[in-house]
């Protein structure tokens, strides 16, 4: 994944994972994306950057944010917008996936937003497309970029910087895509210190991610962390499920006030969504002052956008 997405002049073919972007690149898009934030918020006219573009939503697994937020991206900077409607679509029919991709091609389809449950889907399409661009919009556990991207952005405006961070990540980390890309975003931009933290069935294996500490001690992870990005269990991507007894995964590792107090005061407290209230992280907790749960759905947009804008067009 990492080569494939950069094309040999050096220029975003498609963006399938954070993993091995560099630094620089990785700024230009939250730049970009702050910048066309500004705009957008002192009422001034989006540059119309994906004029003649049509961007199909491609998603095989279920999306609240994510799928509309790269819908809003896309309109709001000019392009032309399919939701495209798996349930009802050849697909169905025994289709492949490549000849969707394909016959979506033939329509001059210029990017498609892929989520599924499979590792490698959006790489997979990637290598069968023509001229379109592939966006990465989760794939199994592997990789969620854009979500990386957004978590960076909200990181970098409370706290002016990447470089340096104390960041834990808590939760069903090995079922997560998010946290693999966070992960690789983190590193890039130079943050200090990565705690990944959860249940024993619930953390990685430790050689996929080097330089990060593993715990099951929530509350040694979060002492004086900057943020605190909360995931849920991810039940549809766990083969055999053991029990879970809500109350007392919430009493072990559910983010409560109490736990909360441990990290520095200015800490911010993050989650990808969706989020479950009284699992994984206390309502008002998820709701409380140092929770930025919100901007970071604002932020998926503009950094959508600059993912968009930063891929070949006509
Ligand atoms: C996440 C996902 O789908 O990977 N949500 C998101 O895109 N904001 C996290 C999750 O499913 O738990």
């Amino acid at each position: 994944m990492p080569q494939m997405q950069i094309a040999d002049d050096g220029r975003l073919r498609h963006l399938l994972t954070l993993d091995g972007l560099d630094r620089p690149r990785i700024e230009a898009l939250l730049d970009h994306a702050a910048q066309l934030r500004s705009l957008w918020r002192a009422g001034a006219p989006l540059p119309q950057l994906l004029q003649r573009r049509t961007v199909v939503n491609l998603f095989f697994e279920a999306s609240t944010r994510t799928r509309t937020s790269f819908e809003l991206a896309a309109g709001r900077l000019g392009a032309t917008v399919v939701n495209f409607d798996i349930a009802s679509s050849s697909t169905s029919k025994g289709e492949t996936l490549e000849d969707t991709l394909a016959t979506l091609e033939a329509m001059d389809s210029d990017a498609f937003v892929v989520r599924h449950k499979e590792n490698g889907t959006p790489a997979r399409l990637a290598a069968h497309a023509r001229r379109a661009a592939v966006l990465n919009a989760g794939d199994g556990n592997q990789a969620h970029p854009t979500q990386g991207l957004l978590d960076l952005l909200t990181l970098r405006d409370h706290k002016g910087r990447i470089d340096g961070l104390k960041v834990a990540i808590c939760g069903d980390i090995r079922h997560s895509r998010v946290a693999r890309s966070d992960v690789h975003g983190l590193r890039a931009l130079g943050a200090a210190e990565i705690r990944l933290c959860g249940p024993d069935a619930l953390l990685p294996d430790a050689d996929e991610f080097p330089g990060c500490s593993l715990s099951h001690d929530i509350d040694a992870a979060i002492e004086g962390v900057d943020a605190i990005v909360m995931l849920r269990i991810q039940k549809e991507r766990i083969e055999h499920l053991p029990g879970v007894d809500e109350a007392e995964y919430f009493a072990r590792f559910g983010l409560d006030r109490r736990r909360l107090a441990r990290a520095r005061a200015d800490a911010i407290v993050m989650h990808p969504g969706p989020m479950n209230r009284g699992i994984e992280i206390a309502a008002d907790v998820a709701d409380g002052a140092q929770s930025v749960i919100l901007e970071q759905v604002a932020n998926g947009i503009f950094v959508r956008m600059a993912a968009l804008a930063a891929l070949p067009g006509r």
